[in-house]
């Protein structure tokens, strides 16, 4: 029975259509507090954990302070709801002189009676490093960083 269990969990640890090179960069389980008047989970919560999971590749390759310059696209899938267990997978697409783009996935582990695996959002957003001031700063091995 352990062994069984060990293996289902093993099963939806990653979800087979993602790309190799996405990482698993942040969980997160949304709270009734983060859900609107239909009882669905509130768009703006779920773009705020994107925003942070998004940041966690860049901030390691800018070795330093980062700031969301851009969310070029941003799309609601599927509803999300309370008790939903929400694992955040990014990928980087673009590395630039100051900036880093990247690619986040969000899929949703539900119904523990018979659990399920579903993609619930995907974004790709922009990061830019900035210096102490606030400025754009060219990233660590970029020609002039
Ligand atoms: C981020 C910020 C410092 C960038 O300053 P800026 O003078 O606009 O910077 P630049 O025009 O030189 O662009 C910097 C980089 O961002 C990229 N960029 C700018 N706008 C972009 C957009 N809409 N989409 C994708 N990339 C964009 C540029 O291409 C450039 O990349 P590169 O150097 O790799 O070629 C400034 O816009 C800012 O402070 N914005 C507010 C950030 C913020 O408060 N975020 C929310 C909280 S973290």
């Amino acid at each position: 029975m352990a062994e069984e269990s060990r293996r289902v969990h093993l099963q939806l640890a990653r979800p087979p259509s993602l790309p190799d090179d996405a990482e698993l960069v942040m969980r997160v389980m949304p709270l009734p507090a983060d859900s609107n008047a239909n009882g669905d989970i509130f768009g703006g919560w779920i773009m705020a954990q994107v925003d942070l999971a998004g940041a966690v590749l860049p901030s390691r390759i800018a070795k330093g302070r980062i700031a969301t310059v851009a969310v070029n696209e941003f799309i609601f899938k599927q509803p999300v709801s309370v008790g939903d267990l929400l694992s955040f997978y990014a990928r980087v697409t673009r590395v630039g002189r100051t900036s880093i783009s990247v690619h986040v996935e969000v899929h949703a582990e539900r119904n523990p009676a018979e659990l399920q695996q579903v993609k619930v959002t995907e974004a790709n957003l922009t990061y830019v490093a900035i210096d102490s001031t606030g400025q754009p700063r060219a990233l660590p091995g970029s020609a002039t960083g």
